[in-house]
């Protein structure tokens, strides 16, 4: 039979029936089926069709170990926060997770409780504080707590070597035996993805901005439980309602509240005015 508008999808979805996992055969005819109908639907040229390539190409161009282009595009596709829904319908009242971004991208350093995760000393100080609790409500002591941020101008260190010290804006605390936890860190500003690969064209071209919320990076572990990837997210921050990479939900929103009380300050070792955030973290039972 010649393979034909009619006959194409049949055809390509037929040449993988020998696949012997079933699960890679589900979803090759899924794919198959799905870009036929793209295709179908758009009916490109020739010219839009190397246009394509020469985009995927350049995306992978961008791929190294300190740099991935592909993910990037799934972030502003909204792909990876869909994956992240699917993988993650959990009981209603865990924390719950977002995505975990591109500058995970070392270790971040073991700091004690208290610490500042601030090496430069710029921008408004921010108290965190928390306690990491399981869905019965029981306090998950000696819960591993690691976060990362961007400095106050929007970079995070691995953007600016050279130009911030190592593990600036990284943190990795063990809670106390109540789940407790608090942190010394600078108040975090909106900044841009990378913009300055294919995905930023795509941005450029179709005239959306490249922005993400300020935000906090955490993963929460404890023995016993699902860890949660997550962020805490300014209370009134630039492009709440935009995030470039779609990874906002209102229950990671948190008030930064600004404290005045210079006896506060000193209990916490900062100056003030300082901000102070709360975020509890409820952490599902494995298995
Ligand atoms: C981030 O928040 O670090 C991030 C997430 C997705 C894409 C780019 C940056
Ligand atoms: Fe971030």
């Amino acid at each position: 039979m010649d393979f034909t508008e009619e006959t194409a999808t049949a055809a390509v979805e037929a040449s993988f029936a020998g696949t012997a996992d079933p699960r890679l055969r589900e979803i090759l005819g899924s794919l198959v089926r799905h870009l036929h109908g793209f295709v179908r639907e758009v009916e490109p040229t020739f010219g839009e069709w190397e246009a394509a390539v020469g985009f995927l190409t350049a995306t992978g161009q961008r791929c190294d170990d300190q740099r991935q282009e592909f993910i990037l595009l799934s972030d502003v596709l909204g792909v990876t926060m869909l994956v992240d829904a699917i993988n993650h319908r959990k009981a209603s009242e865990a924390t719950e997770s977002t995505v975990l971004g591109p500058f995970h991208m070392v270790e971040s350093p073991p700091r004690e409780l208290g610490d500042t995760i601030d090496l430069v000393g710029t921008g408004q100080p921010c108290v965190v504080t928390g306690q990491v609790r399981s869905l019965d409500g029981h306090p998950l002591g000696g819960a591993l707590v690691d976060v990362w941020q961007a400095d106050d101008h929007g970079f995070y260190d691995v953007q600016q070597p050279g130009g911030q010290p190592p593990g600036n804006g990284r943190g990795l605390f063990t809670c106390d035996d109540q789940g407790r936890f608090w942190f010394r860190t600078v108040t975090p500003s909106p900044y841009p993805i990378p913009t300055d690969g294919p995905v930023g064209g795509l941005l450029t071209a179709t005239g959306r901005h490249p922005y993400r919320p300020a935000h906090i990076h955490l993963i929460v572990a404890a023995g016993g439980h699902l860890p949660v990837t997550t962020h805490i997210f300014v209370d009134g921050s630039p492009y709440l309602g935009s995030d470039a990479v779609f990874a906002v939900k209102q229950s990671l929103v948190r008030d930064f509240t600004e404290i005045d009380d210079p006896g506060q300050a000193a209990a916490y070792g900062v100056e003030a005015p300082f901000r102070h955030a709360s975020f509890d973290v409820v952490l599902q039972p494995a298995g």
